[in-house]
């Protein structure tokens, strides 16, 4: 018996993308720049200057990236669409050759038997509306729906699952408030602006998604931790109540129609751009809600550092990955299970969860990936676990199907199921990804049980 038993037996299993981080072809068929463009190409902000240019230049090589998710059995592959592909100028005309693209993507998905998860905002926004304040300002967020309303009327006869943001805290905070990503600012009200004005895009889109087609099943996607206390001491305590309301409530609260959290609007001490109608827009009910899981977080109080003034630590005897994050698979069973009792979720995909080693291609050609099947398993049994307590989980998306532009990190972490050769294009399915595919394989023939996963992996051998 093992904790993949308790998995339904329509259970999705896909793996993930975003446009940025795989396409290339950044200049092509009338795509402008985005603010990832902009951002990859001012000094300093990306590992050895790395770019998107090129990455894994899915845009031609597609073909062939579907035969792969036939080869690891997916039933869905979540991918995002490109909002300057298809709006190129941010609001104004729509860009036929960039719906093109995804048409013919959508197509091949389902000739292939491989149901499309798309994704309207994966971070790449165009660059002309960041010359016009970007998330800062409410036309962006109006500017998002009609560019989802677009879309939807190309793709909605086809594509029936959608999400409108991928991780809003990464576009805000760490956009707006750390500057570690795109457009890298690093202004506490501005940022706040900027998740208010993502949540309000959010909830327009999918009204604009609704309306354009109808039986649309609709979500968001939230990167969450689960966040504990260093210490008994008061002050970690209080740490961690801000920790917690800075990285899962303000996210999680607005949309499930519970207004911003009260102790966090003060400790920013800002003042939202609300309009009457605004909240109820933010918390239009979805189809599903979508948890990237990664870490947890162990804080510590840091009233020097900045908003919310709390330090994470590094709990002693963790495993890590290359990205230095912990591993700790029970933290996506207790955020599955919060999202379940304490936001009476219906429906969750996990729409990313998976780890970056550096692997490499052996001389018979092979990667081994041992780190990375172990944590895979780890994960999908805390998701077992977690349906088997009563949490409504759909599916699990792997990030990512390959390796690909790691954000600032650049092409120096490695996340996927399949290696990438980037001087070549040339892809291997790593040990991992032939581990997804036997888990899939017996998942579908009801033997998922009689796999032997090692999810508790005490004595590694
Ligand atoms: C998430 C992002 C995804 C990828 C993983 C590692 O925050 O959504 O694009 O970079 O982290």
């Amino acid at each position: 018996m093992n904790d993949l038993n308790a998995l339904p037996s329509d259970f999705i299993w896909g793996a993930a993308t975003a446009a940025y981080q795989i396409e290339g072809a950044v200049a092509e068929d009338g795509r402008s720049p985005s603010i990832w463009d902009t951002f990859s190409r001012t000094p300093g902000k990306v590992a050895n200057g790395d770019t998107g240019d090129v990455a894994c230049d899915h845009y031609h090589r597609w073909p062939e990236d579907i035969g792969l998710m036939k080869r690891l059995g997916l039933d869905a592959y979540r991918f995002s669409i490109a909002w300057p592909r298809i709006v190129p100028g941010g609001d104004g005309p729509v860009n036929e050759a960039g719906l093109a693209f995804y048409d013919r993507l959508v197509d091949g998905l389902l000739d292939a038997g491989i149901t499309p998860f798309a994704t309207l905002y994966h971070w790449d926004l165009p660059q002309a509306l960041q010359d016009r304040g970007g998330w800062t300002s409410r036309e962006t967020s109006e500017h998002f729906a009609a560019y989802a309303s677009a879309v939807t009327e190309r793709l909605g006869d086809r594509v029936k699952d959608w999400a409108t943001l991928n991780e809003p805290l990464c576009s805000a905070w760490i956009g707006h408030l750390e500057g570690a990503m795109a457009p890298g600012l690093t202004d506490l009200d501005a940022a706040v602006r900027a998740s208010y004005h993502l949540h309000l895009g959010h909830g327009l889109a999918v009204q604009a998604v609704r309306a354009a087609s109808p039986d649309a099943r609709i979500g968001i996607v939230n990167n969450l931790s689960p966040i504990e206390a260093a210490s008994e001491r008061e002050e970690d305590i209080a740490a961690a109540v801000r920790a917690d309301g800075h990285t899962n409530r303000w996210w999680l609260d607005p949309i499930h129609g519970r207004g911003y959290p009260e102790d966090m609007l003060d400790l920013y001490g800002a003042e939202l751009p609300e309009r009457p109608g605004d909240l109820d827009t933010i918390a239009t009910p979805l189809d599903w809600i979508g948890l990237n899981y990664y870490f947890r977080q162990i804080v510590e109080a840091d009233p020097a550092g900045r908003a919310p003034y709390a330090r994470q630590i590094d709990p002693a005897g963790a495993r890590h990955t290359a990205m230095g994050w912990e591993v700790h698979a029970d933290g996506l069973e207790q955020l599955l299970m919060r999202l379940t009792d304490e936001y009476g979720a219906r429906r969750i995909h996990v729409t990313e969860n998976g780890s970056a080693y550096p692997d490499a291609v052996r001389a018979d050609g092979t990667v081994d990936d041992p780190e990375r099947v172990r944590y895979l398993e780890e994960h999908l049994a805390a998701c077992g676990r977690a349906v088997a307590k009563g949490a409504p989980l759909a599916g699990y998306f792997a990030w990512s199907l390959m390796d690909n532009f790691e954000w600032a990190y650049g092409y120096d972490k490695r996340f996927g199921l399949v290696h990438v050769d980037y001087a070549t294009q040339k892809r291997t399915v790593k040990g991992s990804g032939h581990r997804y595919a036997d888990i899939i394989r017996a998942a579908r023939e009801g033997r998922a049980g009689r796999l032997r996963i090692r999810d508790t992996w005490s004595s590694r051998g």
